[in-house]
């Protein structure tokens, strides 16, 4: 078995071996393999192949980019579309690909990846150290009937090349705050601008946006064949509200959204929704590789509320990070610690479990204030 860097002549190999082992029969289509091949994190320097008796068994894609920590941003290695062919599993090919993959960023914090939805996949990461940081977006079902009719104060259009560089900016101002969001590249705006098909799903949203001055100040994600048309809504109330309902009109008698409440709109959907809509849960799987990154991250996360981030003493590996506050400690492994403070709902599971300890005991309510539960405030897919 061989893990290496593919060569440009295997690049239709890999989608042929990513639809037989997911399975996928989108990395089939013709249309998106030519996405898929356009894409910088696919480019053949940020994968990893294994290839054994002369054929492709297994592959791995690794970009680098950013993952928003209350303020801090944490450099981070993100892995996507980790796979074996099913005759070739267990068989230790999976766990090489990752480690093969993250040592393509040693100086990233933490290696994260969004895991396919198979209990054995989560087994698979825990297996290797990785952490599951639970996700949860809290949804208010909107009606058409409901929204406001007034003209928006700008012109609503269809969004084109030009507006990269605002997007993104509308994307990591509003977003950047969140903890668990990660950043993304002008690449990444041009396909969606461009509706290049996507290899995880049937959809093919739209991005609108408001212009006024010359510029967008607001922008949507929309996709007009799904329950949940609105994937992203930024900008402020007025101007996000105008997008929606601009939406609303072209969608017609179809037209639902689910928005939470870190959304711009959210005060303004208080007064037009029918109440909340079923919570999606998932997970995103962190494993802190560089200590040094994490704990500066994390210190600058926890400031705020005056804690402190320390390397614990004596442990094996110095694979432990200790938060200080008031004369209190929390101890646990770094993966754990970068997990809760992407959401803490698990902190008292993770005590029981004796992943984390707190000392004195009776200060655990003064840690829980440190990790909040966090609402995701997009779309729970990266399918696009
Ligand atoms: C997940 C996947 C990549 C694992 O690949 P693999 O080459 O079989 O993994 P490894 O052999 O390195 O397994 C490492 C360890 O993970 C655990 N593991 C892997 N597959 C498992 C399974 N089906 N059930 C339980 N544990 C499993 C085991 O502890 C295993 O060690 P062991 O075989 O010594 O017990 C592979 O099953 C796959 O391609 N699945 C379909 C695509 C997919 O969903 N990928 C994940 C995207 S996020």
């Amino acid at each position: 078995m061989v893990f290496r860097h593919p060569a440009v002549s295997e690049r239709e190999a890999i989608l042929d071996l990513i639809a037989a082992a997911f399975p996928n029969p989108r990395a089939r289509q013709r249309a998106v393999r030519d996405a898929v091949a356009s894409d910088p994190d696919y480019e053949d320097a940020r994968t990893i192949v294994c290839a054994a008796a002369g054929r492709l068994v297994g592959h791995v894609a690794c970009c680098a980019t950013d993952l928003a920590l209350g303020g801090a941003w944490l450099p981070v290695a993100r892995l996507g579309t980790v796979c074996t062919l099913p005759e070739a599993r267990r068989r230790g090919i999976g766990r090489r690909l990752v480690m093969a993959a993250a040592a393509l960023e040693p100086r990233a914090g933490a290696v994260i990846l969004d895991p396919a939805p198979e209990p054995y996949v989560r087994r698979f990461y825990e297996t290797l150290g990785f952490v599951a940081a639970p996700r949860c977006r809290p949804m208010r079902r909107l009606a058409a009937e409901q929204l406001p009719t007034g003209a928006a104060r700008g012109a609503v259009r269809d969004a084109v090349a030009a507006d990269v560089p605002r997007l993104a900016a509308l994307y990591e101002q509003h977003y950047g705050p969140q903890p668990g969001h990660v950043r993304r590249r002008a690449a990444w705006w041009e396909s969606r601008v461009a509706r290049r098909p996507l290899l995880w799903s049937e959809l093919l949203p739209t991005v609108r946006v408001l212009e006024r001055d010359g510029q967008p100040v607001a922008y949507v994600v929309a996709s007009d064949d799904d329950d949940l048309r609105i994937w992203e809504c930024v900008g402020s109330a007025e101007d996000a509200g105008a997008l929606v309902a601009d939406e609303a009109r072209r969608a017609g008698p179809r037209f639902n959204a689910h928005v939470t409440r870190h959304d711009s709109l959210w005060p303004a959907v208080l007064g037009w929704s029918n109440g909340d809509a079923p919570a999606q849960a998932t997970s995103l799987m962190v494993r802190v590789q560089s200590v040094p990154a994490a704990q500066a991250a994390l210190a600058a996360q926890l400031a705020p509320y005056g804690a402190s981030v320390a390397r614990a003493a004596l442990t094996w590996h110095n694979d432990r990070g200790v938060i200080g506050r008031a004369g209190a400690t929390l101890t646990a492994k770094w993966s754990h610690l970068l997990a809760l403070a992407l959401d803490g709902r698990c902190l008292e599971e993770w005590v029981s479990a004796g992943s984390v300890t707190i000392q004195p005991a009776s200060a655990l309510a003064a840690m829980v204030d440190l990790f909040p539960v966090r609402e995701a405030g997009r779309r729970l897919t990266d399918a696009y």
